[in-house]
């Protein structure tokens, strides 16, 4: 199978890149390098082995897309091509829907032209409502999203639910992932995010390598057993295989299809913090801050759906996501260096 991977140099995408060459698919990939780097691109290849055709091209090019699929016969689509800075979101809402917005209508639009009608698409975990009970189902209300990131991913899949309405023979998987951790254990790939890290695994590492003094522990007063917020973390190798599995899903299964990517559990802050200490060995220097706006107490995952339909479950521990994590951070202390080797 012939796979189209937009946004292939991130951190997701280039996870799942890697999984799909060890599988034998066809990879094409395209990222603009907006939020990410070529290094990241010569990574994959090298872990996989093999090469595979990259475009450096931004997904609302509809004249590059439309060249890129006249050259290739795509069977599927994965999108993850997009801006995902709930904070920034907020900052610059506009960019964040246009860019979002805009990338996924184009694709849409590139795919009709050319006969492609499966699409698997990164959405998350913010479409669910802040007063849903946990665990979140696929069925937990959804559309009460506390930034403009959570309401682009809301809105592309309200489209892509229109698109197949319109097109009834088209396959579409709607991803929600909570919160990806981790990164591939040969410590050759993982998170880089730019600038000054939003997400708590990169926090956390940085603190430790010493790039960020301590760590900012976002309020301790919630209503939770030590206070602060639980997440449901999920290794991003994990994340990764899901996307296979909604792969094999989509090509069997016309229609629209929604699945959480998590593990079912939930982990507070500390817990968080005590096993990153234990895993690594390390010590994590952190503060009690002022909780930061917008951050629900508790969000964990209902994983029974992707089990049962997906034959997909989370198989690593937040333990392995730690250690991959710090092997990854202290091999790579500024993440990827910037070389433009595709300039
Ligand atoms: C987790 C917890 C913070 C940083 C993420 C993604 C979002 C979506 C859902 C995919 C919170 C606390 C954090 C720090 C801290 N995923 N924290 N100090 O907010 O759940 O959202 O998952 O779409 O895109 O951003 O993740 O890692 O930012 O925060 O105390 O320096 O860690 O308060 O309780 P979040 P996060």
């Amino acid at each position: 199978m012939n796979i189209f991977v937009t946004g292939g140099a991130g951190y997701i995408g280039t996870h799942t890149i890697l999984e799909l060459l060890a599988l034998d698919y066809n990879v094409v990939a395209v990222d603009d390098f907006s939020n990410s780097k070529p290094i990241a691109i010569e990574r994959v290849k090298e872990l996989a082995g093999r090469d595979f055709t990259f475009y450096e091209a931004n997904v609302c090019n509809i004249s590059k897309m439309d060249e890129i699929f006249s050259k290739h016969k795509f069977d599927c689509v994965i999108h993850f091509a997009g801006k995902k800075a709930p904070g920034e979101s907020v900052e610059k809402p506009l960019e964040y829907y246009k860019n979002n917005l805009d990338s996924t209508m184009a694709l849409c639009e590139v795919m009709k032209k050319n006969n492609v009608k499966k699409i698997v698409f990164s959405s998350s975990c913010t479409v669910y409502g802040a007063n849903n009970p946990m665990p979140l189902t696929e069925n937990s209300s959804v559309g009460e999203c506390i930034n403009p990131y959570g309401w682009t991913k809301f809105m592309c899949e309200q489209i892509l639910t229109d698109v197949v309405n319109a097109n009834k023979d088209w396959s579409v998987a709607l991803l929600r992932y909570f919160n990806p951790v981790g990164a591939h254990e040969s410590g050759r790939i993982g998170e880089d995010p730019q600038g000054i890290p939003i997400n708590l695994m990169p926090h956390i590492a940085q603190t430790v390598v010493g790039r960020i003094k301590y760590l900012h522990v976002f309020g301790d007063d919630y209503d939770t057993p030590d206070g602060t917020c639980i997440r449901d973390y999920i290794h991003v190798v994990d994340v990764a295989k899901g996307h296979v599995a909604a792969i094999k899903y989509i090509d069997k299964n016309a229609g629209v299809s929604t699945f959480n990517l998590g593990t079912g559990d939930g982990t507070s802050v500390l817990e968080f913090i005590s096993t990153f200490e234990t895993a690594t060995n390390k010590n994590v220097p952190y503060k009690i801050s002022p909780r930061r706006p917008g951050d629900a107490p508790i969000c964990y995952a209902s994983t029974n759906k992707a089990e049962n339909e997906l034959h997909w479950k989370a198989e690593k521990s937040l333990a392995n996501a730690c250690e991959d994590t710090w092997r990854w951070q202290s091999m790579n202390p500024n993440g990827y260096e910037r070389k433009n080797i595709y300039k």
